[in-house]
């Protein structure tokens, strides 16, 4: 291409994102910062080579297949891509790449506020003394559930799962994991591989969800699973709202099978589930998990990178 590639970026990245995208490409930003509609993303593809979308811009089937010509790659800012349908993108013969690795240890260490928060009334905690209703101090006054040395089950062991499970092995958790395969026993650092998601759940006093999102784990925990976890259990979801029956995690909460839920993701986006409010022992965050200043340079540099290399006629190193 002689002239530079159009670019159109849908959300408000970091000023060194923008800085560095403005520089190499045509760049188009939404600075309104609002999701881009399906609307918008068609008659963008009419003006663009190349978007770079986050998880809030929806590339569903209908969507793609009024794609125009002009839009060779969707280079996400996000890990996650359940947010686009590969097959049809791949069928347009268009390009998908995500973010992954960067973002790992700042999803971590949300999933262990959640984890902490949950499991020691921070919530509940914070309201009382914010309030100024704190009169009282009694032992048994917000007891809660301690993490060091506790069993910890993390379903999905990619790169956020053993990120976590770094972080939780300084709070000496005894680790266990559900995943695909098992790993390398390099990667592994003696976590105690499950074949089944009902074996993981039986040893989970803490649960940690880091799979992606998909036919096969909508709704993962149901009803049903959440009742072979320990009693008073603490669930936390830092991956996506899709995996959670939340009408399951509500009666959960009810029969205290679950004592506690920490949760950054929900199955309505942005919003969250109104039911979830009344209940103080769910510790919720608005999907902030990689929200670091630090990890949203390095989103946006990777998703520079995998358009860079696309453009140069090299395959993008996270092409999917
Ligand atoms: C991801 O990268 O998937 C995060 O959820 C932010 O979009």
């Amino acid at each position: 291409m002689d002239r530079k590639p159009r670019l159109w970026i849908t959300r408000r990245l970091s000023d060194a994102t923008l800085e560095r995208a403005r520089r190499d490409y045509e760049t188009v930003v939404n600075d309104e910062d609002h999701p881009g509609t399906a609307e918008e993303i068609i008659a963008a593809s009419a003006e663009f080579d190349a978007i770079i979308p986050c998880h809030s811009e929806i590339f569903n089937a209908d969507v793609v297949r009024r794609l125009a010509p002009r839009l060779k790659i969707v280079a996400n800012h996000s890990v996650g891509v359940d947010h686009c349908d590969l097959p049809a993108l791949k069928e347009r013969g268009i390009v998908v790449t995500n973010t992954p690795d960067v973002l790992s240890d700042a999803t971590a260490e949300i999933a262990m506020l959640l984890m902490l928060g949950a499991a020691r009334h921070a919530i509940a905690g914070d309201r009382i003394v914010r309030s100024g209703a704190w009169s009282n101090w009694s032992p048994s006054f917000m007891v809660g559930k301690q993490v060091t040395g506790a069993r910890l089950g993390i379903v999905g062991m990619g790169r956020v799962g053993r990120a976590f499970a770094t972080k939780a092995r300084g709070f000496d958790m005894e680790i266990h994991y559900y995943n695909r395969r098992p790993l390398t026993s390099e990667q592994a650092f003696g976590a105690i591989y499950h074949e089944s998601v009902e074996s993981l759940l039986g040893v989970s006093d803490f649960l940690s969800l880091h799979c992606p999102a998909g036919p096969e784990t909508t709704n993962l925990m149901n009803e049903d699973r959440f009742g072979l976890l320990p009693m008073g259990a603490v669930v936390v979801n830092t991956a996506r709202g899709a995996l959670i029956d939340e009408d399951g995690l509500l009666r959960a909460i009810g029969t205290g099978r679950v004592a506690a839920a920490g949760l950054d993701c929900f199955k309505v986006e942005p919003g969250g589930n109104p039911a979830f409010s009344a209940h103080e022992n769910i510790f919720m965050l608005p999907h902030i998990g990689s929200a670091t200043t630090r990890t949203r340079d390095a989103m946006g540099f990777r998703a520079l990178d995998n358009l860079d290399s696309f453009f140069a006629g090299r395959t993008p190193k996270d092409m999917l």
